[in-house]
């Protein structure tokens, strides 16, 4: 990353931090008791208070064979996340909201954001996940096969010594993985809007608490340990992993959080909420499915099996 480059991340982590901040200590007053009681919901909900994997991931003590198994599951995630997401999109209530998948939907495989009042597209500095915009929309943006966030993904299971193959295939999930991207498309992608309403709440939630900030930390610590490198198939030794794909989505996710209490204000007031109680239930089931994700990835590091819960195995029928 350029000294350029590098201070423009510290102004968008340090706006990140404010945008955090401002969502915590936002006056009770501007919040309408349903977004105030949807917020103290998700905010009270275990995976978003702690983390205890992303947590150890952190400290930069995660074995080679520990990252990678952290970026294979982290891959299955992102490339079924695109089904869940394209369900969305398929099931959106409105073309504005259509619109709305759509945007994080392209931006996923490919379409860099223009940013507003930007005349051309931007791209002149290239699709690197350290310069794409993480504002603006995708309508005329350009695509390129390398600004897909797999693509970025797949650049760090390089560095670890993996190949193509070994990402993002659902025959390469654990079950609590699976079982996580499986009730992304069934909650988060659902038909029935009070339901998909409450997913998305939680989903954003969960994007903005911590656990990009610790796996920033983890890769970070662990690209300045001294040791042998790993041996890739070219020859050549890699002592250290790309950490775009980790910074951009940081930044992208606590923008994400800044607009969600507004979203769900307008849903509110627009009536699209038709029962409270499925609200609450759906963005209490997609965090517990999230907190599965990690679960799995945490016994997985301690050397343990992971038991599903044989009450999430239910399909989410309410
Ligand atoms: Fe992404
Ligand atoms: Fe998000």
């Amino acid at each position: 990353m350029s000294v350029l480059n590098h201070k423009v991340y510290v102004l968008l982590t340090a706006f990140s931090a404010v945008v955090r901040g401002a969502i915590a200590t936002r006056p009770a007053v501007a919040v309408s008791p349903f977004a105030q009681k949807a917020l103290t919901i998700v905010s009270s909900h275990p995976i978003v208070k702690s983390n205890p994997y992303t947590e150890w991931f952190a400290r930069g003590e995660a074995t080679i064979e520990q990252s990678r198994d952290l970026v294979q599951q982290f891959s299955v995630f992102s490339n079924l996340f695109l089904l869940a997401q394209l369900n969305k999109v398929i099931n959106a209530p409105t073309i504005e909201e259509m619109r709305e998948g759509k945007e994080i939907l392209a931006n996923e495989i490919g379409v860099v954001f223009k940013p507003k009042n930007q005349k051309r597209n931007g791209m002149s500095a290239g699709f690197d996940p350290s310069v794409v915009s993480t504002t603006g929309s995708v309508e005329g943006g350009v695509y390129s096969n390398r600004a897909a966030h797999f693509e970025w993904l797949c650049d760090v299971g390089h560095s670890l010594g993996m190949r193509f193959e070994d990402l993002g295939k659902r025959r390469l999930g654990s079950e609590a993985t699976l079982h996580f991207c499986d009730k992304l498309f069934e909650i988060y992608g659902s038909e029935d809007l009070s339901v998909s309403l409450g997913a998305s709440f939680a989903i954003e939630h969960w994007a903005n608490a911590g656990f990009w900030d610790h796996l920033v930390d983890g890769f970070t610590k662990l690209n300045a340990r001294p040791g042998p490198g790993v041996l890739l198939d070219d020859g050549t030794v890699s002592h250290t992993a790309p950490l775009g794909f980790w910074k951009f989505h940081q930044v992208l996710e606590a923008q994400h959080a800044e607009h969600t209490m507004d979203e769900l204000e307008e849903a509110y007031a627009c009536g699209r909420i038709a029962d409270e109680a499925k609200f609450e239930e759906a963005a209490n089931a997609m965090l517990d499915a999230c907190a599965v994700f990690w679960a799995g990835l945490d016994a997985t590091r301690k050397g343990e099996s992971y038991v599903l819960p044989a009450s999430s195995k239910a399909k989410f029928d309410i």
